[in-house]
């Protein structure tokens, strides 16, 4: 590979520059980079001036290398997508009507790099694994940035195999005979309890909702290495695997949005998890384009000046693996 390329913190993550839209193209630059991405941690990145243009189609077929997009559009948010595409606008961007044309939400800045680590005092940031409450949780997701802000708006990821193996073999073991219970009921009133505003499952939307089990120790069904694994806004306990819940904690975590203090399992670990030794904070210029894969990495927004600036991201999710790439690891 003729670009220049290098790692992101330790064997974690990677960054290939002076990338252009026609390498996107190039079936041996997709393999090369797919390759990498697999023995990087599920984390990669493509910089250059040339992807400040991307088109929405371009950007599609360099996400399939990595995973099948996902197609549907959640409900109320047809005007937050590029039009024609399974791609969601993310930001403080307005459209021609002077309404949004973008998911936003308010994320705190961070004041300096040591904001990066969770804090369990503000219990921020909101280091998460995406959408675990979902019967399959998506593999991972392709973002890209259109407009970044002059400083802020970072991503953070972190490096959760790494993680893993540094922990003691009985850490290990406890994490490894545990699994998360996630509940979109739980995650929606959790949100709502402080943004009213969030509407709340019917008892019919719950129903059709149970919550997803997935274990605290994922082993990846690719590369076969292991990572902490199970937080997400969603996450109402942790029990050991297979054990039953009962109806009323059920319905405790989920109407009243409370988690069970299991889940202290999780955030206790979270300042390691999220320390330094493990954690990227990416930076975004404009035609940015990073790939992560959730089995192997947890991540965080952090804000910006919303009211001075713009940013304009755009996001891929990746419901799947490639089943052509993944045949070649
Ligand atoms: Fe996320």
């Amino acid at each position: 590979m003729k670009h220049s390329i290098s790692t992101l913190n330790g064997e974690f993550g990677l960054k290939i520059e002076e990338v252009t839209r026609k390498d996107l193209c190039d079936d041996g630059f997709k393999a090369e980079a797919y390759d990498l991405w697999m023995k990087h941690g599920g984390l990669l990145a493509v910089r250059g001036s040339d992807l400040a243009n991307v088109l929405p189609e371009e950007l599609l077929a360099w996400s399939e290398v990595f995973g099948v997009v996902e197609q549907k559009t959640q409900t109320g948010r047809e005007d937050k997508i590029v039009p024609g595409f399974p791609i969601l606008r993310i930001g403080n961007v307005k459209g021609k009507n002077g309404k949004p044309s973008a998911q936003f939400a308010i994320v705190p800045q961070l004041k300096d790099d040591t904001d990066i680590r969770y804090n369990p005092k503000t219990r921020r940031p909101v280091w998460h694994t995406d959408s675990t409450f979902r019967e399959k949780p998506p593999i991972g997701s392709v973002f890209h940035c259109k407009i970044a802000p002059p400083a802020g708006g970072a991503t953070l990821f972190s490096d959760m195999r790494t993680a893993y193996e540094r922990l003691d073999t009985e850490k290990q073991q406890d994490l490894a005979s545990l699994e998360a219970v996630c509940s979109l009921a739980h995650h929606d009133k959790k949100i709502n309890a402080y943004s009213p505003e969030y509407p709340v499952l019917t008892p019919e939307q719950r129903a059709e909702n149970p919550p997803n089990r997935v274990p605290l120790v994922l082993k990846h069904p690719l590369t076969g290495e292991v990572a902490v694994y199970g937080l997400n806004s969603s996450t109402c306990a942790i029990v050991p695997i297979g054990q039953q819940i009962k109806q009323s904690d059920l319905d405790h975590w989920d109407l009243e949005g409370v988690e069970d203090k299991s889940v202290l399992i999780l955030r206790d670990l979270l300042p390691y998890l999220t320390g330094p030794e493990f954690s990227v904070k990416w930076e975004w210029q404009p035609g940015d384009i990073v790939a992560w894969d959730n089995r192997s990495t947890i991540h965080a927004a952090t804000g910006f000046d919303y009211k001075n600036n713009k940013r304009e991201m755009w996001r891929l999710t990746l419901n799947e693996d490639n089943p052509s790439m993944a045949a070649t690891i």
